[in-house]
């Protein structure tokens, strides 16, 4: 009989609720095995922790910070220009919004039905979050999340791991556990992101502002909400006019010709008389254009704040793989030694059609009318064969896992997007319609002098050639096909998802 078991034995139930003999540390296990699953010590166990009550009412709070931190990074990724932080925060608004799904269900386990997890936990809080989605600007949102809100919530989450009970609500300190371990490696990425635009940025100019965000939190009595509250929160700044969802893409100088449709990936990929290796080019290319699919994602979520929590969480989990997918073709590039920013011209035209010109509803049919038909013959399979075959492993791999998560894709359109028609047939046309109903003005872009539509594969083709020490094909080289030739069938460059 393990130590911790004795005040509960049939002896101690037995004799009419009489007070507990003196608790003991000397009731060894039997080999001496280590008590209690290894979770503590029989000591740590009997002393009290939290209530259910007490647990509960951390992690609505904990939920709602992780909610609104998803909110705050989601609602800048589209207009945030610097590529490295649209990868960050697509990631983060993942990772937050996962363990945000982990506290629900634990919260749903805990007998206090109703859950209230939509409800704000406290004004304070909701300023908070409010003022950090307004920051002002990219150093003043770095600044609050990573040097205010998270290392809030981080200490908050600790301590709330201390404080209840190990054995009682083990289910909810082992999900803190987790939350924490990707929680603090965000942390690491943000502070090490807010040096770098430390430079750009004196401090000083928004110093006086972090502060009230942490008189944010003393009014909300801490993030857990177990110092003195206070119904005196200090006034809004940047929240009184809330910064308004800004919806058009913006691009870092590494993107220098944003509306550049010069260059037919499409048509390249499915021409069987150029090289398979070749081909892994115009696919490391296509799979960097996926940085469209985030800054596209990104406002349907911001614009459905009424739709379930499970269409949050998995079209934040699709928006992160669609991140990775870019990345997956910034490092393709990055292995041939080629220096992308130079070579590829990666156009915008896509998510800023979308976002422009189309509702949140609309341009979740056109996603799902494209991740559709990657799931044809000639979709995600082919470019899998493709990799494979060109004898570039790395290609290989990333084709492997892009044809699996796009799989993943099409299952979460159909889960969220579908319901609303009566056949898969309707829900498919739709997003065509809808689709042929955005403007791609190649015309309109050229004359206004924002693109030359310049045709950048030879140029790519033969520093890949230089590279490999060989001399361009001369079919290879002169392919020129544009989009501008099939702008009747738009469908025709929608493959970017
Ligand atoms: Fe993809
Ligand atoms: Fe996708
Ligand atoms: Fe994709």
């Amino acid at each position: 009989m393990l130590a911790k078991d004795q005040p509960h034995s049939g002896a101690a139930a037995s004799n009419g609720g009489a007070a507990r003999p003196p608790a003991s540390i000397d009731f060894p296990t039997l080999d001496g095995l280590p008590p209690l699953a290894g979770l503590c010590t029989p000591e740590q166990a009997m002393a009290p922790g939290l209530t259910v009550a007490e647990s509960v009412q951390r992690l609505k709070r904990e939920h709602y910070l992780l909610r609104r931190l998803a909110e705050c990074w989601l609602a800048r990724l589209t207009a945030e220009p610097v590529y490295e932080l649209k990868m960050a925060y697509s990631l983060h608004a993942h990772l937050a919004t996962e363990h945000a799904g982990a506290i629900r269900s634990r919260v749903a386990e805990m007998r206090t039905p109703p859950l209230g997890l939509e409800e704000v936990p406290h004004p304070a809080l909701e300023r908070l979050l409010d003022e950090t989605r307004s920051a002002p600007d990219t150093p003043a949102l770095l600044r609050a999340v990573y040097q205010v809100v998270l290392p809030a919530l981080i200490d908050c989450m600790r301590r709330h791991r201390e404080d209840t009970h190990a054995l009682a609500d083990q289910p909810t300190r082992r999900l803190l556990r987790f939350a924490l371990l990707e929680l603090e490696e965000a942390l690491d990425y943000g502070h090490r992101a807010v040096e770098c635009l430390a430079a750009a940025e004196p401090a000083a100019a928004t110093d006086d502002w972090l502060q009230l965000l942490r008189d944010c939190i003393t009014a909300a009595g801490g993030i857990d909400g177990t110092g003195e509250t206070s119904d005196l929160a200090p006034p809004r700044r940047h929240s009184r006019q809330p910064l308004a969802l800004e919806k058009s893409p913006r691009r870092d100088d590494r993107f220098p010709d944003p509306y550049n449709m010069g260059v037919h990936a499409e048509q390249f990929l499915n021409d069987p008389g150029f090289a398979e290796r070749d081909k892994v080019l115009m696919m490391y290319y296509k799979r960097l254009r996926e940085i469209d699919v985030p800054e596209m994602m990104a406002t349907i979520l911001i614009e459905s704040p009424d739709k379930p929590f499970g269409f949050h969480r998995d079209m934040t989990r699709q928006l992160w793989d669609e991140a990775r997918h870019a990345m997956m073709g910034e490092v393709g590039f990055r292995s041939l030694g080629i220096d992308w920013p130079r070579f590829v011209m990666v156009n915008f035209t896509w998510s800023k059609g979308l976002n422009e010109q189309l509702t949140a509803r609309e341009r979740h049919a056109v996603l799902y009318f494209i991740e559709q038909g990657l799931m044809t013959r000639t979709g995600k399979r082919f470019e899998w064969e493709l990799g494979r075959d060109s004898g570039d492993r790395l290609a290989e791999l990333f084709q492997d896992f892009d044809w699996a998560d796009e799989v993943l894709h099409a299952r979460i359109g159909r889960d969220w997007y579908t319901s609303g028609f009566e056949s898969q047939k309707d829900a498919i046309d739709y997003g065509s319609e809808c689709w042929d109903k955005v403007l791609i003005n190649w015309d309109q872009w050229k004359a206004e002098g924002l693109t030359e539509h310049r045709n950048w594969w030879p140029d790519l083709y033969r520093e890949a050639s230089r590279l490999r020490g060989e001399t361009p094909d001369p079919k290879t080289l002169a392919f020129s096909t544009t989009y501008e030739q099939t702008r009747a069938d738009l469908k025709a460059i929608a493959a970017n998802a």
